[in-house]
Formats: C-alpha cells, sequence, structure tokens
C-alpha cells in the first residue's frame, strides 16, 4: 500500500464491475430530462458515464446534479456496469455525489472555437479530449525514448541550458545576461556537452528543452522545444543511422501498443504508422537532388520585392526545403534517411566525408506524411585541425570552443550522434494540425502566455 491515499480511477472500471465505486473528477458533459441525469465524468485516467436517477438518489441529491455545469468538480459514488454503448464503456449508477466547487461559464464549451481563441485558454483546452490523448502520447514516447537508451547500454547525461556559446548557429540564439561574464545564451542543443559526456561515458544520452530564436512561422516550429540527443564513441554515420532507424520504430511501435485508445480518439489512421518497420529508405542528397532535378521541383528562394522565385534546376549545395522535403515524401509510406550533405548547409562540428571533400557525414532523417525532419545528426569532426578550421570559418569565439577542442586533443575517436525533436514526433505519430498542440504550452514567435 502506499502511504497516499489510494483513489480509484475510470482506467480501472473494468477490474470492480458490479462493486461500489467513489470517483473524483469534472464534469465534462451533462444532460438530462425528467427523473434522469447523465453526467460524463473525467477524472484524468478516461471518461466514464454517470446516471443519476431520481429513484436511486435524495431529493437533494437529484438537484444537486441537474444543477451541475461543465468542468464543475465533484465526488461521485455509484455501482459499475459495463455498458457497451456510454462512452468509456462503463456505467456509474449513481447513489451519492458531492459538489467541490460548481464551475461558472466554462469558456470552451462543446461548440466550435477558433485556434487563437483556444491557444488562449490553454491551462484549459489541455482538458479537452483531444489535448488530453496527445500529451498521453507525449509521455508514451517520452517513455519509449527513456525505455530505448536505458535498455541499450545509454547513460542518462544531462547537458547545461545556459551556455557561453552557439551549437547551431549564431543567428538563433535567446541571449540573457550573466553576471560579470557577460552574455549567456539559451542552449540550442545538448550536443557539444554530450559529446564529452559521451567521450567519459561510452554512451550517452541527454533529453531536455532547447531554444531557438527563429522567426519560423510554420506548424513545425517552436521557440522552446525538447530534444533527445544520443552521443556514441565510437560509432561513425552508418552506426548513427542505424541508431536513428531502431530508434524511430522501437517508438511508434510502442505508440501502437500502449496508446490504442488515445490514437482512436484522435482518429488516427494507424495502418499507416504500422508500417514504420525497418528498414527505412536512404538516398544521399546528391541523390536526393538528382531526384528533385528529374521531377522538376525547384528550388524557391525570394526575390528582393519578398516574391517567390522558382529555380530550375534545383542547384547542388542548397538546403532542402519544405517543398523539396515533401515532395521526395511523397512517394514513401516510411521515414528516408537523406546523409552526406553539402559542408555549406550544415553545421561546423560535422565531419568531412573521407571520400569527398564537399560533403560532411550528415544525416537527416524526413518523416512520411509531411511529418518533415525528425532527425538531424552526423559523425563529429574528430580531428583538432580540421575542427579548429571549421570554428575560424564559422567565426566562432575560439575562446569558447577550447574546451571542445580539447576533446579533439586527449584522446579523440571517432564518434557519432543526432538530436530528436520530440515535438515533430509527436505531432507526426498523433497528426496534430499543428506543433502547438504537441507540448503542454507552446512558445512561439507569437506567445508566451499563459
Ligand atoms: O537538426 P537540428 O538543428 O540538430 C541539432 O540540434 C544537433 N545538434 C543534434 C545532434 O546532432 N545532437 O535539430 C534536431 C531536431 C530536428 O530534426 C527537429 O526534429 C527538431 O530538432 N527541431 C525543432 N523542433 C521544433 N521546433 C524547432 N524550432 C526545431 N528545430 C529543430
Ligand atoms: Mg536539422
Amino acid at each position: 500500500m502506499s502511504r497516499y491515499k489510494s483513489y480509484q480511477y475510470i482506467e480501472n472500471l473494468s477490474d470492480v464491475v458490479g462493486k461500489e465505486v467513489t470517483l473524483r473528477g469534472w464534469v465534462f458533459n451533462k444532460t438530462g430530462k425528467g427523473k434522469l441525469q447523465f453526467v460524463i465524468l473525467r477524472d484524468g485516467t478516461g471518461i466514464a458515464q454517470c446516471v443519476i436517477f431520481k429513484g436511486n438518489v435524495s431529493e437533494e441529491i437529484f438537484e444537486q446534479a441537474k444543477a451541475l455545469t461543465q468542468e464543475s468538480s465533484l465526488i461521485i459514488t455509484g455501482t459499475v456496469k459495463k455498458e457497451d454503448r456510454a462512452p468509456g464503456g462503463f456505467e456509474i449508477d449513481v447513489t451519492d455525489l458531492e459538489i467541490l466547487q460548481l464551475s461558472k461559464d466554462y469558456p470552451i464549451t462543446p461548440k466550435e472555437h477558433g485556434d487563437s481563441f483556444l491557444i488562449e485558454h490553454r491551462h484549459l483546452w489541455l482538458r479537452s479530449s483531444r489535448q488530453h490523448a496527445i500529451m498521453r502520447v507525449r509521455a508514451a514516447i517520452i517513455k519509449a525514448i527513456r525505455d530505448f537508451f536505458d535498455g541499450n547500454g545509454f547513460k542518462l547525461m544531462d547537458s547545461p541550458l545556459l551556455t557561453p556559446n552557439a551549437c547551431e548557429g549564431t543567428s538563433t540564439l535567446f541571449e540573457t545576461d550573466y553576471f560579470d561574464f557577460g552574455k549567456a545564451y539559451l542552449s540550442q542543443s545538448g550536443q557539444l556537452y554530450a559529446e564529452a559526456s559521451a567521450l567519459s561515458l561510452g554512451k550517452v544520452y541527454t533529453f531536455g528543452p532547447t531554444f531557438r530564436a527563429e522567426r519560423s512561422k510554420t506548424r513545425k516550429h517552436l521557440t522552446e522545444f525538447w530534444m533527445v540527443e544520443p552521443e556514441m564513441a565510437f560509432f561513425d554515420i552508418n552506426d548513427d543511422m542505424d541508431l536513428a532507424e531502431d530508434l524511430i520504430e522501437y517508438i511508434v511501435q510502442y505508440c501502437l501498443k500502449t496508446c490504442t485508445r488515445e490514437l482512436a480518439t484522435l482518429e488516427r489512421d494507424t495502418t499507416k504508422l504500422e508500417k514504420v518497420k525497418r528498414p527505412f529508405h536512404r538516398m544521399s542528397y546528391s541523390e536526393a537532388v538528382d531526384w528533385l532535378i528529374k521531377n522538376k521541383v525547384p528550388l524557391i528562394q525570394k526575390d528582393s520585392e519578398g516574391k517567390d522565385v522558382h529555380i530550375h534546376p534545383f542547384p547542388w549545395g542548397e538546403d532542402f526545403g519544405t517543398v523539396q522535403e515533401e515532395a521526395i515524401m511523397e512517394q514513401f509510406d516510411k521515414p528516408c534517411i537523406i546523409h552526406r550533405y553539402p559542408v555549406g548547409a550544415k553545421a561546423f562540428y560535422m565531419k568531412q566525408d573521407p571520400e569527398n571533400s564537399k560533403v560532411v557525414l550528415a544525416m537527416d532523417m524526413l518523416g512520411p506524411e509531411k511529418a518533415g525532419e525528425l532527425i538531424g545528426g552526423s559523425q563529429r569532426e574528430d580531428n583538432y585541425d580540421l575542427l579548429l578550421e571549421k570554428i575560424k570559418q564559422h567565426d566562432l569565439p575560439l575562446d569558447e570552443f577550447k574546451w571542445y577542442l580539447d576533446l579533439r586533443k586527449y584522446g579523440s575517436v571517432p564518434h557519432s550522434g543526432f538530436g530528436l525533436g520530440l515535438e515533430r514526433t509527436v505531432k507526426w505519430i498523433t497528426g496534430a494540425a499543428h506543433i502547438r498542440e504537441t507540448i503542454p504550452f507552446p512558445r512561439t514567435i507569437y506567445r508566451i502566455t499563459p
């Protein structure tokens, strides 16, 4: 027995059919006429239909039941019946109820609300059945990630969130004053520290919030998002890609197994997720460019007046955007890894391909169904001189990277890693329309409240 109160929950009702239970929760919905009141109760673990029949309760309790409003909090006692027609599959024949608080004018009613209204009321919107289901899938994905790494010999090594340097380019840094040291920045990625950790513990992962002052107004960008970043000593780019595939397959299959109810609530087509089994697709960046040219997919750039200009054929060396990614993924029903990107399109720390100095040993995993980039990773430059050169080329402050260069000075080894965006993964698996629905309290360029 636990030391704290052990309550009965809706998710365990199948164990107590025919017995009396006391449930605590909120009114999700209420209907009724004459001698019958129906309360759909939600308690965090599920919903149950509670029937209040005038003949079974005192006059006073029946009047209280009639007065109940959406989102009022209450304690309800009754007998559990199996009832396939009821939402949740069970019905409670109520014998007693106690109102904790009567809610007045709950702003989110069963009618349709606009996106901006809902996001303004995020603190309440979280109670809706869709948001509730998405958050449960998010929790399952986090558990799958942790189980996967913990079960495969990885150690969790947290990276700091306040850092003196940039990891993913200097244009998206959030800065803050840091005592006598001048500026500090919110971490864009835990990778550089994960590399130091990997050279101590071998296989590590860091899992935490990361920050990007991105001006992107897409459905896939947050300014604060969670990233899991494995980093492995002695792994090359091929090991890295294999690991990324194993992880994604594990997460998807775990959700299919444990989130049946949530995915049904979300009306997710799970036959699409069932196909997410290895082997995934792979192609090099150069092969992808050939494909874009053959299929007449242009590079789209803005001119000085902000108008779109289509450039044919797609020029080798340019990074892919949504248009190219979605065009490539159209043909696939499982993820595809694109590897060996042009040096100029990628971060300073990536290792040059020993077979082609124009490309780095980078890999991005794109998801099907317009999921976009789920994973970005690479083999790291482990040569001191080449890395030093890159840091200078990228105009990064050498002083702040001394410790990072040390890793190439004292027992440098080939090593690789990647970052998986948690919210992108939640968006894909749940089929959510917008990334703001995939994190409890989203941060975007438009909003920092609630
Ligand atoms: O490709 P990115 O920028 O890679 C890194 O940060 C590496 N340092 C990771 C590593 O090798 N350890 O980001 C990794 C992933 C992306 O593939 C995407 O899923 C997600 O993080 N991501 C974002 N998610 C939401 N909002 C944003 N603004 C994101 N930027 C990246
Ligand atoms: Mg990336």
